[in-house]
């Protein structure tokens, strides 16, 4: 049976813990100047390639998986809308039934979540959510990374995400419930997660004796908190909102004031790209607290364990 990666739910604990693992003997193994390789000295993805569909803009996940696949000897190749017009020019499944004869993977980053279900649909090669309106699993994944790495397990740590409850959010609560983290959302009230999402990450939260809470305040969030998390006020497709949302987030800016509540030498979190002096002040995403470009270096190690495993290598 194929397996797709659309959701942080999409793996079980023991899925996601082993994943992660093998990050982490990737990330020791890259540092090292090395590469994995089978008995016979090839490279795992030796002539295999995986196509990016990306219908918006990317730095940090398009070059992870691009390096990523020629770091185990494979190959990236990127399709902008520019390219293909996916939707336009060829239909969705049509996108997914040629790509699936070529390719043996396929990563999608999309407006509308539907979209990457119906390639996934339509695919007979592994689909990944490269980020979507709904999620962006692969940055949950590194974030976990990240914080294991800090504090060497998860099991009990809390993660406060202040900001919009969307996709980044959604990813968290998921990923984080799964492998036993609590997790509090600061949102203002229209900008809430999805409630069958958290419902769903509630569910995995209890299974694992912790919580997963939404509150308006930002405070009552961060309190006590381990890692202090954000992102962008408004999200790639949403731009005309921009002047709409700034006065609603404000309140919700991450700044020295707003960590002085979490717990002492607590870590500061983006997914990046980050607005700094909007989500963000300067003097915290650049202070000795932010941990955001290991998280963007961890996104190279969790994807490349992401292709292995889905490739059931
Ligand atoms: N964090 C993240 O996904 O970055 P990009 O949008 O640059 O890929
Ligand atoms: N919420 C942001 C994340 C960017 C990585 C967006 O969707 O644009």
């Amino acid at each position: 049976m194929v397996r797709h990666f659309l959701s942080a739910a999409d793996l079980t604990r023991a899925e996601v813990e082993a994943l992660l693992d093998r990050a982490q003997t990737l990330k020791a193994e890259w540092r090292n100047g090395g590469h994995p390789r089978d008995a016979n000295g090839a490279l795992p993805l030796q002539g295999k390639t995986l196509a990016l569909v990306f219908e918006k803009p990317s730095l940090r996940t398009r070059v992870a998986f691009e390096a990523g696949m020629t770091q185990l000897g494979g190959h990236g190749s990127y399709l902008s809308a520019n390219d293909i017009d996916m939707g336009g020019r060829e239909s969705v499944p049509d996108v997914a039934r040629n790509l699936s004869r070529w390719v043996q993977a396929i990563a999608a980053r999309v407006f509308r979540h539907a979209t990457v279900e119906t390639l996934a649909r339509y695919a007979t090669v592994p689909v990944i959510n490269a980020l979507s309106d709904r999620e962006h699993p692969c940055q949950a994944l590194a974030d976990m990374l990240t914080l294991h790495e800090h504090y060497g397990r998860l099991e009990g740590l809390t993660l406060a995400y202040v900001g919009d409850g969307n996709n980044v959010a959604h990813s968290l609560m998921l990923l984080g419930a799964t492998l036993g983290v609590n997790v509090r959302i600061g949102c203002p009230l229209d900008y809430r997660p999805d409630p069958e999402i958290l419902a769903l990450a509630e569910r995995r939260a209890i299974e694992r004796g912790v919580s997963v809470e939404v509150t308006p305040s930002p405070v009552e969030a961060v309190l006590g908190a381990d890692a202090v998390y954000t992102d962008v006020w408004t999200s790639m497709g949403q731009e005309h909102e921009a002047a709409r949302r700034r006065p609603v987030f404000q309140p919700y800016q991450v700044n020295a004031a707003l960590m002085t509540h979490a717990r002492s030498g607590a870590l500061f979190m983006h997914c990046l790209p980050a607005h700094r002096g909007e989500e963000v002040t300067p003097d915290v995403i650049d202070g000795p607290q932010s941990v955001v470009f290991e998280q963007a270096e961890n996104r190279l190690h969790v994807q490349k364990a992401l292709i292995l495993t889905l490739l059931g290598l």
